[in-house]
């Protein structure tokens, strides 16, 4: 598909559009995602609210106003930040995972976090992303059962970050 693909905060008006590439990745039915119920526009709208109100960055990917990648951070306790990022099975492998997650560690850089890290499956074949960018995975494994019954087990991956 044709156009520029341009990356920008997340606004509340994003919603239906953030909703329809979430739709796409759940029917993926990805052995390795901790797929949760797709939410309703409002529940949606709720979601994307909260990250604005707490000041969490949360970017998206748009191409011809199609959100096409997105990308949050959370914060969590003692200046550590949960990154979480998908994008559209047909955009993958061209860079736009790493831009957003470039974006996610300068905004946290700026929020005075000192540590981003995700849960990633084990059986995520993405893992070489996280390590190629000084991401150490713990050796603890956690196990999870999602609400699918996919059984699923994860390791955190974890990055300093200096100033
Ligand atoms: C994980 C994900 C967001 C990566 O996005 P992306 O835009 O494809 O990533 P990039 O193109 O920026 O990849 C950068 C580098 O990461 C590594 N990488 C990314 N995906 C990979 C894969 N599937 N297998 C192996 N290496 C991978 C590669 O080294 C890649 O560089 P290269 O293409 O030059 O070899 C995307 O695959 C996705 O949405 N997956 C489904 C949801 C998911 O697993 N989310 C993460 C867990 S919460």
């Amino acid at each position: 598909m044709k156009g520029r693909i341009e990356v920008k905060r997340v606004e509340l008006s994003d919603a239906e559009s953030v909703l329809a590439l979430y739709r796409s990745i759940i029917e993926e039915n990805l052995p390795y995602i901790m797929n949760t119920p797709v939410p309703s526009t409002e529940q949606q709208i709720e979601f994307i609210s909260g990250f604005i109100t707490r000041r969490d960055p949360f970017f998206v990917a748009k191409l011809n106003g199609e959100v096409i990648g997105m990308a949050s951070g959370k914060k969590a306790d003692m200046g550590r930040m949960e990154f979480s990022f998908s994008i559209h099975r047909a955009h993958r492998r061209k860079g736009l995972g790493a831009k957003l997650h470039q974006r996610i560690e300068q905004e946290a850089k700026e929020l005075g976090c000192f540590e981003l890290f995700a849960m990633v499956d084990l059986g995520n074949p993405s893992r070489p992303f996280y390590a190629k960018r000084g991401y150490v995975a713990d050796m603890e494994i956690h196990s999870f059962i999602s609400f699918t019954g996919i059984s699923l087990k994860a390791v955190t991956y974890r990055k300093a970050l200096s100033p």
